[in-house]
C-alpha cells in the first residue's frame, strides 16, 4: 500500500490532522480553493449567472448539499445535452440514457459540487465487464502513475475499494486543469480526442477524452492511477494523456443515493493543486 490515504473512519481522520507535512483545509477555505489562481477562468466557464450562489450552496450543510448538479457551460447553452437542466440534480439515470445514443456507451455533463467544478462521467463497466480488452469497448482501468519525472506514484489498484474510484459506471473528476486551472470538459469542441470512440491503455490515441482547451492537455477518464502534486500529495486521478499538463486531475470520492451523485469530503486536500 502506498503512503496514500485510503478511506479513513471518523478516527482515521482525526489521526490523519497530524500527521506531518499533511494539508488541511476546513470548509471556508475549501471554497477559496475554488476561488484563487482560475477565478475569472472559471467565472468565464461557467457564465456570470449565479456564481455566487455556486460557491455557496444553500440548505445549511444537510447531506444535500453535496449532490452533484449539473452546470451548463458558457457557450454550451443550445448544445450541451443537459442545456435544460442548469443547476438541478445531475441524474445517474439521465447519464445512462444519453450514454445509450453513442458507439462507446460512454457520456459526460459539467456539474458543480460544493462549489467547485467538477465533470462526470458514465463509464460502461457494466456493460463491458468480461469483454476482451481488444474489442475496444470502454472500461475503467487501473494503472500505475507516474509523475512529472517519470518516477512512480502509486498504483490504482492499491485502492481499488475507493469511493474516488470510478463505481456505479460513474466517475467524478475534479474539473480543474493540473497545468494552470482552466475547466477542462466532456464534447466541449470537435476533435479527435473527443471522438465518439475508445481505446485502452490510457493512451493519447482513440478519442472519449477530457480536453482542456486553453493548451489542449488531454486526459482519459477511464485511465485510473495514483497521481502527485508539484507539493507532494498523491490523489487518485485520471491519466494525463497528452498536453503540457504535468498530470491527471483529481477524482472525487462519492456515493449514490437513489438517482443522485453525492460527492464526499473526506480529502479536500486533494483539491489545492491550484491553490
Ligand atoms: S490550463 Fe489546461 S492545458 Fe493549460
Amino acid at each position: 500500500m502506498e503512503e496514500y490515504r485510503s478511506a479513513p473512519d471518523a478516527g482515521a481522520k482525526e489521526q490523519n490532522a497530524e500527521d506531518e507535512g499533511a494539508v488541511h483545509i476546513d470548509r471556508r477555505q475549501f471554497m477559496r480553493y475554488g476561488m484563487t489562481a482560475s477565478t475569472a477562468v472559471f467565472a468565464a466557464s461557467l457564465g456570470a449567472i449565479g456564481y455566487a450562489s455556486v460557491l455557496m450552496p444553500g440548505g445549511g450543510g444537510s447531506a444535500g448539499d453535496l449532490a452533484v448538479k449539473y452546470w451548463v457551460p458558457k457557450g454550451q447553452e443550445d448544445s450541451a445535452w443537459y442545456a435544460t437542466s442548469h443547476n438541478q440534480l445531475m441524474k445517474v439515470s439521465e447519464l445512462k440514457a444519453e450514454a445509450s445514443k453513442s458507439t462507446t456507451k460512454m457520456a459526460g455533463a459539467a456539474g458543480v459540487w460544493n462549489g467547485l467544478p467538477v465533470i462526470v462521467v458514465h463509464i460502461p463497466d457494466s456493460l463491458n465487464a468480461g469483454t476482451a480488452m481488444s474489442d475496444n469497448k470502454p472500461r475503467t482501468q487501473l494503472l500505475q502513475g507516474v509523475d512529472a519525472t517519470g518516477k512512480v506514484v502509486g498504483h490504482a489498484a492499491d485502492h481499488e475499494d475507493d469511493p474516488a474510484i470510478p463505481h456505479d459506471d460513474i466517475a467524478v473528476i475534479f474539473g480543474r486543469c493540473p497545468h494552470l486551472c482552466c475547466i477542462p470538459g466532456w464534447q466541449l469542441v470537435s476533435n479527435n480526442f473527443t471522438a465518439d470512440n475508445w481505446t485502452p491503455g490510457g493512451s493519447d490515441s482513440g478519442g472519449s477524452k477530457l480536453f482542456c482547451i486553453c493548451h489542449s492537455s488531454r486526459f482519459d477518464p477511464t485511465a485510473i492511477e495514483m497521481n502527485q502534486t508539484s507539493k507532494g500529495i498523491k490523489y487518485l486521478g485520471i491519466r494525463r494523456s497528452g498536453g503540457p499538463s504535468p498530470v491527471g486531475p483529481a477524482l472525487i470520492p462519492f456515493d449514490i443515493e437513489g438517482d443522485s451523485i453525492i460527492g464526499r469530503t473526506d480529502y479536500l486536500e486533494w483539491y489545492t493543486y491550484c491553490d
